[in-house]
């Protein structure tokens, strides 16, 4: 019978250094190496601002009427549509928001109904702008839709992202033990339902930024 010379826990202990340089701070949540919620949200939000910087870049050149680039904003608009609206957004209506509600007062217990109805804006903005897309080149007053309503969703995103850092995710740092557990779990099931995680869409958008470099 082959003996493990090093445990699993040992390769863990080990390990750790590592997964710190690569990660940043981490802790133990149910005995298991793990991101903070916190840290999902914060990279989560980083990885939506570099499409929309993205989203800005194709915008700028469908403006000039320089082609529509027609698969590679089937790709961000994917990635707003499933990784921003359907994982990022359920995670912070279902965990995150009711912390605030939970914690704070009634200033803040009017910001979630804020940050709630922007979700559902933004997600009608989406749609909008999916419907503008086309196989092929746009017509000029499509194109200009296209351009405005796009700009219009990178705005409202942008903003939306500042005023839950400065006011929402405060709570998501002070969480206890308990409640981080709870939050993860409630994470990892939304994430199931997901098609790329969120490794996968860092990835993306680093092909994408290297085709739409500045
Ligand atoms: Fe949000
Ligand atoms: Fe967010």
């Amino acid at each position: 019978m082959i003996s493990l010379a090093v445990s699993p826990q040992e390769i863990l202990r080990r390990s750790t250094p590592f997964l710190l340089r690569m990660a940043g701070p981490v802790r133990f949540v149910g005995g298991l190496l793990t991101q903070t919620p916190m840290q999902i949200l914060e990279r989560e939000h980083g990885v939506t601002r570099r499409m929309l910087t993205l989203l800005e870049r194709l915008t700028a050149h469908v403006e000039i009427d320089a082609g529509f680039p027609a698969a590679d904003v089937a790709t961000v608009l994917s990635f707003f549509r499933e990784f921003v609206e359907l994982e990022h957004h359920a995670k912070e209506d279902l965990a995150i928001y009711p912390l605030a509600l939970v914690h704070g007062d009634d200033r803040d217990a009017e910001l979630v109904g804020r940050l709630v109805a922007e979700h559902d804006e933004t997600k009608q903005l989406l749609h909008s702008l999916t419907l503008f897309w086309e196989p092929d080149d746009l017509l000029p007053e499509e194109r200009e839709g296209f351009v405005e309503l796009a700009r219009t969703y990178v705005r409202r995103l942008e903003r939306h992202m500042r005023l839950e850092e400065r006011r929402l995710f405060p709570y998501a740092r002070r969480m206890d033990a308990e409640e981080t557990e709870r939050v993860l779990a409630s994470f990892e099931s939304i994430d199931a339902r997901g098609t790329l995680g969120l490794e996968r869409w860092c990835a993306v958008a680093a092909e994408l930024e290297a085709r739409w470099a500045s």
